[in-house]
């Protein structure tokens, strides 16, 4: 399904990233392994985590090639896409899914620790998309166009929030929006836009207290995720500006933000008159959130 195209997978070191990468390079791709190999934190560097991964797939006989510079870097983004062009002739698809935590209340949340969690997702996924876009638009105006693909990683606490991740909510957040944006921009170089919301047993959810348990279930697999990747990867999707939910066996496309019911009038409203009118509405509206559903399936209901 993805015979010779050309990706970069970013993480693809650990955990989900890893799975996309030897799933991807055993369906034909030529996988970039970028990895930086930091901790949770995002502290630290460990060269063999990208390696390892690329050593898994050339001794299964697939092609790929290590990348350790930094998502957050963008320049490193830039350097992340001139490897891949100069190594395998092209680039088809950025799947951006690196990802660190630096979880904390709001009211003791250091900049630092919300900037660095902004730096590598939000920022990180801009960088790749912005260098590979450059690239992307070249090709198209030079008369190559063909099927591109960039598959960005959201995450339920961005779509509807969870307590203890200002950060990672509104970086993920900021990545489902920005992947509608990048899909209505990049459609006329024949590039698709999509972005995902896993669940996933990986060292990310491990850390969470209470989480070791419940995230034993295959439900959590991280090789359930991979999948729905490839296929939005794959030069054949239809898809484009979409966010889906995966996990276990479960794929969802989610309404985004959408009105579920509206005061209006044919005047100005006064203060008074909005109030009295608003006092109709719900005070919050039922969502079929991934926790909702996920509930539903641990409980079997
Ligand atoms: N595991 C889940 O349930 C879950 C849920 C929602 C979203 N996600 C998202 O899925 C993605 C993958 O997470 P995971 O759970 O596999 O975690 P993970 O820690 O196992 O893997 C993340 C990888 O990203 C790499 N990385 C971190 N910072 C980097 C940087 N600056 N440049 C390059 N690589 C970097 C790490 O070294 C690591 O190998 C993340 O974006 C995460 O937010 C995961």
């Amino acid at each position: 399904m993805l015979q010779d195209r050309v990706a970069i997978i970013t993480g693809g070191g650990r955990g989900i990233g890893r799975e996309h990468a030897l799933l991807f390079a055993s369906l034909g791709a030529k996988v970039v392994v970028n990895d930086l190999g930091g901790a949770v934190d995002g502290s630290g560097n460990d060269v063999s985590a990208a390696q390892s991964v690329v050593d898994e797939i050339t001794a299964a006989g697939g092609q790929a090639v290590a990348n350790t510079e930094s998502v957050s870097s963008f320049a490193g983004a830039k350097a992340m896409v001139d490897q891949a062009v100069s190594t395998f002739g092209d680039l088809h698809v950025v799947v951006n899914n690196a990802g660190i935590l630096r979880d904390r209340m709001l009211v003791s949340m250091s900049e630092e620790e919300f900037d660095a969690v902004i730096a590598v997702h939000l920022k990180g996924t801009f960088n790749v998309t912005r260098h590979a876009a450059d690239y992307w638009r070249e090709q198209a105006k030079s008369g190559t166009t063909t099927d591109r693909a960039v598959v960005n990683t959201s995450s339920g606490a961005g779509l509807h929030g969870n307590v203890g991740q200002t950060n990672y909510s509104a970086a993920k957040a900021g990545i489902a929006a920005m992947t509608v944006v990048n899909s209505m921009e990049l459609n006329r170089y024949g590039v698709r836009a999509n972005c995902i919301a896993p669940v996933a047993r990986t060292r990310l959810t491990l850390q969470t207290p209470g989480m070791g348990e419940p995230m034993q279930n295959q439900l959590f697999d991280p090789e359930n995720v991979s999948p729905l990747v490839a296929v939005l990867a794959a030069e054949t999707c239809p898809f484009n500006g979409q966010v889906f939910s995966v996990y276990g066996g479960s794929v969802g496309i989610y309404a985004g933000w959408s009105i579920a019911e509206s005061v209006e009038t044919e005047d100005r409203w006064t203060v008074d008159s909005l109030a009295a009118a608003m006092d109709t509405l719900p005070r919050t509206v039922q969502v079929n959130s991934q926790m909702t559903q996920l509930a539903q399936h641990m409980t079997g209901g």
